[in-house]
């Protein structure tokens, strides 16, 4: 059986690798879709692929998240959960991120994810409940190393975020997050592969499984605390890293 059968999701990020292949396993278990993407032509093509709506949305500008959340809603007539996936990477340390890097990084990744929570709630209480399933990191909960300074301090607050809204949002709605390890996509194709196309065996040796992760093995966590398997779990931040951050 359907595992999200009848559920109105939204999904931040849904046109490219963890909220992608997410949006396609919500969409085989059962619910109905909106990708919100700053992406139009890439949402577009994943909608139509897997017969969901596509609403363009800056997460960081929160007039464009008010006018998106709404327009989602209305068009699946109502709400009934979000997948917080839209993110950006910034890589450098402290000497070399600009404010200009570090305010950007943070607006997209952690503002972005406040201001959709935020738009999203009245909508699920109305429904009368739901989930909220915030995309966080591993670094968030131990970074790997030294750098990406705006990107660690932006998934330390979603995870923080998570835990403070669950409590203000239960118990009609449950609110988590997912911390992944390194997951091929997009976002890390610069650094996942070395220039021969092999694994980075830096990265492997991190993990105790002794490889990096694919959008799928995250999708199907996050389907896990979105579906009413996870019915007693609210502000957690549940790592899906082959076992990087005690390795
Ligand atoms: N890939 C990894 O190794 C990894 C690890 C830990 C956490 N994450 C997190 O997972 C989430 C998804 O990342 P991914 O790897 O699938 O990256 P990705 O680059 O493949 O996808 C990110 C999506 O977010 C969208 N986006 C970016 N800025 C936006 C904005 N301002 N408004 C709306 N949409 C915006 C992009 O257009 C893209 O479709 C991110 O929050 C990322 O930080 C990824």
């Amino acid at each position: 059986m359907a595992r999200l059968a009848g559920r109105r999701i939204i999904i931040t990020g849904g046109a490219s690798g963890i909220g992608r292949a997410t949006a396609r396993l919500f969409r085989a278990e059962g619910a109905q879709v909106a990708v919100l993407d700053r992406s139009d032509n890439a949402a577009k093509a994943v909608a139509d692929e897997i017969g969901a709506i596509a609403v363009t949305c800056d997460v960081a500008d929160p007039a464009s998240v008010s006018a998106a959340v709404a327009k989602a809603a209305e068009a699946m007539g109502g709400l009934d959960g979000v997948v917080n996936a839209a993110g950006i990477l910034s890589e450098a340390g402290i000497a070399d991120t600009t404010a200009e890097v570090f305010a950007r990084t943070l607006a997209v990744n952690l503002t972005g994810t406040f201001l959709v929570i935020q738009a999203a709630a009245p909508f699920i209480q109305a429904a009368g409940k739901g989930t909220i399933v915030n995309i966080a990191s591993g670094v968030g909960l131990m970074p790997t190393g030294p750098g990406s300074v705006a990107y660690v301090a932006s998934k330390g607050g979603v995870v923080a975020l998570t835990k403070s809204v669950s409590m203000e949002l239960a118990p009609k709605i449950r609110v988590n997050s997912v911390c992944p390890g390194a997951v091929e996509t997009a976002m890390t194709s610069a650094y996942i592969r070395d220039a021969s196309g092999e694994p980075s065996a830096a990265i492997a040796k991190r993990y105790a499984l002794g490889r990096h992760g694919q959008p799928e093995e995250l999708a199907a966590a996050i389907l896990f605390l979105t579906s009413d398997e996870s019915s007693f779990m609210t502000g957690i931040a549940l790592p899906v890293d082959g076992g990087r951050t005690f390795h």
